[in-house]
């Protein structure tokens, strides 16, 4: 490695769909940094994210698991990384609610893990950030009206938003108990190209490609705030960079949209780029029995990073959802590619487990 380099990041989850996102932009930006990627590569980590990437200079690839104790000491031992930016973590609710340990391994044990191994790297470095990327879910759930701020109160719903709850709480304890340079974040629902099919919009796109039915939970009164991938790297960088240490921002794109709304209007969208007759997607609209615990409501309110950090989304939703489509009909290898072995077998056991 060069003499120039200015500090060696380790960003983890880099092989997943905010992750690579992020990854490409730390070292297409800051040449002068070295980005090391650690992945375990599980179903949703996927190496074909970063192939524009592989090879360059201040880029690095680490195969590994947070969860493996031993692995992440020694790696820390050998690298002195000067930042952390914390992605890695199971990620998709459905899958949380027929196996929440794994989720408590990997989004709780592994970010321990972590936070044991930053420890010895703050004695010799008062400029190192463990930086934590959570999620709005961690507030539970909003009724008709109100936003999410950061003082609302933690009142997680699922096993997943337990578990990144649980993380953001070692986070802070660690900050207050041994003090290590934190931030953390809560970001609404992304969506952009190289997200797993298995999340609402890929899923989505993916059955309208192949007239596959559309399950759309309970009466999809249900709203999420949607928030394009690269918006989100675009704030990792900025709170990496300047957000004050210690505290959290809220990250959203001001986009709450009901389910069916958003499939309705998700539909319109396909049957122009696909050239079939209007009205031709929604009938593949099936409502489904409801994922237990549904959330009714997310919306986040994002004025804290816009005031201080000058964040705010740069894509409108219909733009955002244009490139979103372009990208998988482009790149229908990869959605075979990433939806073939473990991938089906698992999601088989799981639909026939919620009952759907
Ligand atoms: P993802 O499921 O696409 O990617 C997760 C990545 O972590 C994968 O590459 C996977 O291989 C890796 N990973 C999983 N377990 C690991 C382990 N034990 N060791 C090492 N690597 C492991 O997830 P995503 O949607 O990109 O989410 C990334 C982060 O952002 C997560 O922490 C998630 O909680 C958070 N987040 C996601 C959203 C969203 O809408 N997707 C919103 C807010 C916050
Ligand atoms: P999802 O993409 O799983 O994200 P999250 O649960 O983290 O918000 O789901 C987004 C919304 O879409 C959520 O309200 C659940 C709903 N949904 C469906 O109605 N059908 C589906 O097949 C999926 C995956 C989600």
């Amino acid at each position: 490695m060069g003499k120039h380099i200015q500090k060696k990041m380790l960003i983890t989850g880099g092989a997943g769909f905010i992750g690579s996102h992020t990854v490409r932009r730390f070292v297409r930006s800051y040449p002068q940094y070295h980005i090391y990627n650690l992945d375990a590569l599980t179903y949703a980590g996927n190496l074909e994210n970063l192939k524009d990437i592989e090879g360059v200079s201040n880029y690095s690839f680490v195969k590994g698991d947070i969860t493996d104790t031993r692995f992440i000491s020694k790696l820390f031992a050998t690298i002195n990384f000067d930042g952390v930016i914390h992605l890695a973590a199971e990620s998709h609710v459905d899958r949380s609610i027929t196996d929440p340990l794994s989720f408590v391994k990997t989004n709780i044990f592994g970010t321990v893990n972590l936070l044991n191994a930053s420890l010895d790297l703050i004695k010799h470095n008062k400029d190192f950030v463990f930086y934590h990327i959570s999620t709005d879910e961690v507030y539970g759930t909003l009724g008709e009206t109100g936003l999410f701020a950061e003082t609302t109160p933690y009142c997680p719903n699922s096993p997943y938003s337990a578990s990144k709850a649980g993380a953001d709480h070692f986070v802070r304890a660690y900050g207050e108990t041994y003090g290590l340079p934190y931030v953390i974040s809560n970001c609404s629902n992304n969506y952009g190209p190289n997200q797993f099919p298995e999340k609402l919009i890929p899923l989505f796109i993916n059955n309208i490609v192949n007239n596959k039915p559309l399950p759309v939970y309970g009466d999809g009164n249900y709203t999420r705030d949607w928030l394009y991938v690269k918006d989100h790297a675009v704030a990792i960088d900025l709170v990496f960079h300047e957000g004050r240490k210690g505290e959290t921002y809220n990250i959203g794109g001001f986009n709450e949209w009901k389910n069916i709304e958003l499939v309705k209007l998700l539909c319109g969208l396909m049957d122009k780029k696909l050239g079939r007759n209007k009205g031709t997607a929604e009938k593949l609209i099936t409502f489904t029995k409801n994922r237990p615990g549904h959330d009714l409501r997310y919306a986040i309110d994002a004025s804290k990073i816009n005031r201080e950090l000058g964040w705010k989304p740069s894509v409108t939703f219909e733009q955002g959802l244009e490139k979103t489509i372009d990208w998988y009909l482009e790149n229908q290898e990869w959605l075979s590619n990433v939806t073939t072995g473990g991938y089906r077998e698992y999601y088989s056991k799981q639909y026939h487990q919620l009952g759907k």
